[in-house]
């Protein structure tokens, strides 16, 4: 059984809760971040902490615990369940004041924090990346304001589902006839060793692993082009790949039916995979 954090307390798992009235369970009010372990040790946290400030500041609410006490609980929940690879997942919500209402709770009510790690041996050395992914496209028709990681994700998990009854693993959102993002990581082309992904704005979540990867093919003297593309141009891209803290760099083979790089990993994918996987592992903490 996991010991998990909520609020100020670290508890099996069965004896953590919150209240009915939390506005993350009736609103959807909340923000999320989930930082990877690789050797038992944190991926990029400081990203993570950083996008979560972020996050929190555009709802107006406040953060429960300061950046360095956020590290201190992701080691000791990684400690204590003996995490070496894996992921800890961690919600920040408005809290309750004991009843629903669409207005805001006063700004001194106190937050909900609950963090629990999930472990997954075998994350870095996934199967799934040797094989790559198979991607079906499908409308984005999520809110304005993809940048900020809210716990709104019935729309991401209805399109998994898409996915999953197509036979596919994935779905890259498409919104004007332009890939978005996928549905739980940023998604991009290659072509001609031009590595291409939408910029930076409201329509995408700013991935963390986006950050690191874009900076490292820099540094490897890649050609990186942020810009949008259709899912025509993907379909007819030499490559294709996303990135997201849990999968880090993901082939794709497939989208929409259509083989690329002849159905197996892309050379330049594989190789980011690597070079990602090596630095953030030096980098960890
Ligand atoms: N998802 N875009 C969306 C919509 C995401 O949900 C995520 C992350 C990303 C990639 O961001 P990062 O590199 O910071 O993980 C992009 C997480 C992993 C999840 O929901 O489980």
């Amino acid at each position: 059984m996991r010991t998990v954090y909520v609020n100020g307390n670290y508890l099996p798992e069965n004896e953590a809760s919150v209240s009915i009235f939390d506005r993350g369970f009736l609103m959807a009010d909340g923000v999320y971040e989930v930082t990877s372990v690789l050797d038992g040790k944190l991926i990029d946290f400081d990203g993570h902490a950083v996008r979560l400030e972020r996050s929190l500041h555009e709802l107006d609410m406040r953060a429960p615990v300061s950046k360095e006490d956020l590290l201190a609980i992701h080691r000791e929940l990684v400690k204590v369940n003996g995490i070496v690879e894996g992921l800890v997942y961690l919600q920040i919500t408005r809290g309750s004041d004991g009843d629903r209402d669409f207005i805001f709770p006063s700004p001194d009510t106190v937050p909900t924090i609950v963090l629990f790690t999930q472990n997954k041996p075998g994350l870095a050395d996934n199967p799934a990346a040797r094989k790559g992914a198979k991607i079906i496209s499908i409308e984005d028709i999520r809110w304005g304001r993809r940048d900020i990681k809210t716990v709104q994700l019935l729309y991401p998990s209805m399109g998994k589902m898409m996915a999953k009854k197509a036979g596919a693993d994935d779905a890259w959102l498409v919104e004007d006839g332009f890939v978005t993002e996928g549905t739980s990581n940023n998604a991009y082309i290659v072509k001609g060793n031009k590595i291409i992904t939408r910029g930076l704005s409201n329509d995408i979540l700013h991935g963390i692993t986006r950050a690191a990867v874009l900076r490292l093919a820099r540094e490897a003297q890649m050609e990186v082009e942020e810009r949008n593309f259709t899912i025509e141009e993907a379909k007819a891209a030499d490559e294709a790949f996303t990135t997201s803290a849990s999968a880090f760099v993901m082939p794709v083979v497939e989208i929409d039916g259509v083989s690329l790089s002849g159905g197996t990993p892309g050379r330049i994918a594989t190789r980011l995979r690597e070079i990602y996987l090596d630095e953030s592992r030096k980098a960890a903490v």
